[in-house]
């Protein structure tokens, strides 16, 4: 484990190296427990630090074997290696070569950062800190060198050795049976960015002409037999090459691009130069094995890798705070290829649910931090909804600000002038300042706020002066270290929509333009009176959450139904239906928990039946617009002292009450649907799917006899994975013989994929059933089950955590205490697992006050134990901070 040592890193602290790194030659000699790796880096000194600098080099957990400079044998009084640094006090102030010699232990390294093993495979993760796991270097993103790497393995146990760049030579080791490859990477990089792989692999091949006619080779590496698998995932490369040349002017610079294939790994995937490494569960997909949302996030994932190559890779981060500036962009250019690729709305939908339901959550609990933090103790930690996902939000509110054609000119400028750099936010917001003339100073306070603006909006109607009034005021909750805050600029982007459900002209009464209807909220209150308003308008307010905020409006039940029948803009018919159903849910959890009866709102059913009988609506679409609100978006709203039990309870009522009272159409659908022809993965077949399986799943929760034969049905003749295994996640919520029949049936069906039989643990992990837990703590002495694979970890039991509400948080506490159970028994060797695991307990300030204490007693028991790794102790600091 790393030294530990409380280092808390400050965005102000930031200084220029002191050393450059010109060139690095690896020699790697792979073996399973004593890997010798041989550095020479050509350093020189920066011309902008501060001279005459001493050397000092980042290493973690590392021995030094040899050390020479210049060739020469550095005597041992010259410098000083620990673990953690390697330090030469006064090292010749010019250019010179220093080789250093470490040997590492692959098979050890359970905390999969740095060079580990997963299976048989050698393979590296370096980001963000993993380098010097590996060699002592300045492990900082500032520092971009040319890397030269030369592995060697035993032939037969490492057939395939890959790095970085390309191939410039390969070949045996004679005299023995040992082979080499070298490869060259002529694009500095930092050493986040390096990576190797080596081992037994079957690769898939294709290639891909640039626009500028270059060819170039792709190669999916997986383990043998899988390789029928990997047809999505090199379909959706192609699709992302092209589609970052059209609509970004961007192209692929290397002669080949490879992905790699692991079982153990981190995080989704990570995109090093060249050789991007994955996640096996975010490559690997046929019908049979993976469901539409399956092929949908490798889709993604791909993509998000692919476009980091640009975005990234090509202009890297001055250093960590700036992690937002290759994150979300890239999070926001893949988003923007998926929503090319499939249904802009569907697809914006999907965005939003997910960051309220991540982003929004942590924003609004102890682990609150600005998009760019500005203090560290653990950047692993730091790879968050608020750096991915709001940092995405920055971006888009950007172009929506600026409009498409300057946004592009903006980006277009971005990668001129920084191509090659290690940048920051300023300058990535400058370029849009300077290509559309705009002061972007108070704007950059989405990078520096942390909490979610909330906005109070108040419409009115003055029918003899036609005019209609918006008034609008904004607040930004406390965060902490952040009690008071300044107000933002708030794109919304709004309609006033007529009775025949056309918007009416947007016109404000002082002369102000209007662009794009966006209005450009600056002020903590302001007031905007459109004229020439014939009729009395419905407001549709942050059309396609045009800004990532709370927004609360006066708008009448009848409004909300209006809207969701009628509002041009498709994201917020989608809002109308949840407004409604939120408030419903809200009223009926707090009727719930009083002891009285839970309200009937035929409003809400008439809502959902129109969306049902509208023929024009696409089905992805229509099947969205019928998902409720989660447990989870529910406890969110309420926001304080929270009772999962009545949210759990309010929620199943209401599902029930539309599956009965729709019944009709919802199975007319679910038949008129399932006539469709054979199997096809493509976005409109899987939204009939979706449709489908929705109507199925509120049917089912009516618990009916024929709605459950329905779904027992669905599950045995099913020829694709997603209908499956909606047909058993619907029978999984109901106790009846149905379920274990499908559930037994299902392992056996696929004991032999580890990736299916995640899915297997994740769905037993959600029943919302007292027996639960028991059922999870069973299932980890599952032969399956490992906890070191961290697959196997989120599937099972941080699934349990974040899918479960109701039985994660037991009234008795138990689900705190198992969650916090493993994280102690994991934390010695894989902390970066543990410690994420542990953030499923950030909202426990929001709960009632019986399960507030048991949560904060489990957090304490974390606290309290001795020799927590940082990351786990960094999580259990800020959550308990008062
Ligand atoms: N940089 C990776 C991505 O977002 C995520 C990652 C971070 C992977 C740290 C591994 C380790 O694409
Ligand atoms: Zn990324």
């Amino acid at each position: 484990m790393r030294t530990e040592e409380a280092r808390p890193v400050r965005l102000e602290d930031y200084r220029p190296p002191d050393w450059l790194v010109e060139t690095v030659e690896l020699d790697v000699s792979l073996d399973p427990t004593a890997t010798r790796v041989r550095a020479t880096l050509a350093l020189k000194p920066n011309g902008n630090g501060a001279a005459p600098a001493p050397l000092v080099l980042d290493g973690d957990a590392l021995t030094l074997a040899a050390l020479t400079l210049d060739g020469a044998p550095l005597p041992s009084e010259q410098y000083v290696a620990t673990p953690g640094r390697l330090t030469i006090a006064q090292p010749p102030q010019r250019p010179f070569r220093l080789t250093i010699e470490t040997v590492v232990d692959p098979s050890a390294n359970t905390q999969l950062s740095g060079l580990y093993r997963s299976g048989a495979i050698y393979c590296t993760q370096c980001e963000a800190e993993g380098f010097r796991r590996i060699t002592y270097f300045p492990d900082r993103p500032d520092v971009m060198a040319v890397y030269t790497t030369r592995i060697e393995a035993e032939k037969d146990a490492a057939p395939v050795l890959l790095a970085n760049g390309n191939l410039v030579d390969s070949g045996d080791v004679p005299g023995t049976s040992r082979h080499f490859a070298v490869w060259h990477d002529p694009f500095p990089k930092p050493s986040y960015l390096f990576a190797l792989v080596g081992g037994t692999l079957a690769c898939v091949e294709d290639r891909f002409r640039t626009m500028s006619g270059r060819d170039v080779t792709l190669r999916i590496y997986v383990e043998r037999g899988k390789e029928a698998r990997c047809a999505h995932a090199m379909d959706s490369l192609k699709r992302a090459m092209r589609w970052d040349e059209t609509v970004f002017g961007r192209e692929y610079d290397l002669d080949i691009f490879m992905i790699v294939a692991v079982s153990d790994f981190n995080m989704g995937a990570m995109e090093n130069k060249g050789l991007n490494i994955f996640n096996d569960k975010y490559v690997l997909a046929s019908p049979e094995t993976a469901t539409d949302v399956d092929f949908d996030r490798i889709e993604a994932i791909i993509a998000h890798e692919y476009f980091h190559n640009w975005t990234g890779n090509r202009i890297t981060c001055r250093d960590w705070f700036q992690l937002c500036l290759k994150e979300g962009l890239t999070v926001f250019r893949d988003q923007e290829f998926s929503a090319d690729e499939r249904s802009r709305a569907v697809e914006r939908i999907g965005d939003v649910r997910g960051l309220r339901a991540h982003q929004f959550v942590e924003d609004a609990g102890p682990l609150a931090h600005p998009v760019r933090p500005r203090l560290y103790h653990e950047i692993n930690n730091f790879y968050t909804a608020t750096v991915y996902e709001k940092g995405a939000e920055v971006v888009r509110m950007i172009k929506t600000l600026l409009g498409p054609e300057s946004f592009r000119k903006g980006m277009d400028l971005y990668f001129a002038r920084h191509d090659g750099q290690a940048a920051t936010i300023e300058q990535f917001v400058q370029c849009f300042a300077d290509v559309s003339g705009r002061d972007l100073g108070q704007f950059m306070l989405w990078y520096s706020q942390a909490g979610t603006p909330e906005i109070v909006a108040t419409g009115n109607y003055d029918a003899r002066g036609r005019t209609y009034r918006l008034d609008v005021a904004q607040t930004v909750p406390a965060t902490p270290g952040q009690p008071s805050k300044e107000p933002m600029v708030i794109p919304l982007a709004i309609g006033l929509v007529g009775r025949d459900g056309r918007d009416l002209p947007l016109e404000l009464a002082d002369g102000r333009a209007i662009e794009r209807g966006v209005l450009a909220l600056t002020k903590p209150a302001e007031s905007f009176v459109f004229r020439d308003v014939g009729e009395p308008p419905v407001p549709s307010l942050n059309r396609g959450f045009s800004a990532p905020i709370k927004l609360v409006a006066n708008i009448s039940a009848d409004d909300l139904r209006f809207l969701a029948a009628r509002d041009s803009d498709a994201f917020n018919r989608w809002q109308a239906v949840q407004t409604l159903a939120t408030r419903l849910l809200l009223d009926n959890t707090a009727a719930l928990r009083a002891g009285r009866q839970a309200r009937k709102d035929a409003g809400l059913i008439d809502a959902l039946g129109a969306v049902l009988a509208d023929g024009a609506l696409e089905p992805a679409f229509m099947a969205l617009m019928l998902t409720l609100p989660g447990e989870a978006d529910i406890a969110r709203e309420i926001g304080r002292d929270v009772d999962p039990d009545a949210i759990f309870a309010a929620r199943a009522a209401l599902r029930s009450a539309v599956g009965e009272a729709l019944a009709g159409p919802l199975f007319d659908h679910y038949r008129r649907l399932s006539e469709s022809a054979p199997y096809s993965p493509d976005a409109a077949s899987a939204g009939r799917r979706a449709l489908r399986n929705a109507c199925l799943d509120l049917l089912a929760a009516t618990r009916r006899a024929d709605a459950v034969a329905l779904a027992a049905r669905q599950y045995r003749s099913a020829d694709n994975m997603t209908d499956r295994m909606a047909a058993l996640s619907t029978l999984s919520f109901i106790d009846a013989p149905e379920r274990s029949a499908a559930l037994d049936d299902f392992y056996a069906r696929y004991a032999d994929d580890p990736l299916i039989v995640d899915k297997w643990f994740s769905l037993q992990a959600a029943i919302p059933e007292p027996a639960t837990l028991d059922r999870v703590k069973a299932l980890t002495a599952h032969s399956a089950f490992s906890f070191s694979n961290p697959n196997r970890v989120r599937a099972l039991i941080h699934a349990f955590a974040l899918s479960n509400q109701k039985e994660f948080n037991r009234a008795d506490g138990a689900g705190y205490d198992f969650v916090v159970d493993t994280v102690l028994a994991l934390d010695p060797k894989n902390p970066q697992v543990a410690a994420r695991l542990l953030s499923s307990l950030k909202s426990w300030r929001v709960l009632e006050p019986a399960r507030r204490a048991l949560a904060e007693k489990a957090l304490q028991r974390v606290a309290a134990a001795s020799s927590l790794s940082p990351d786990t102790a960094d999580i259990v600091q800020r959550a308990l901070a008062k």
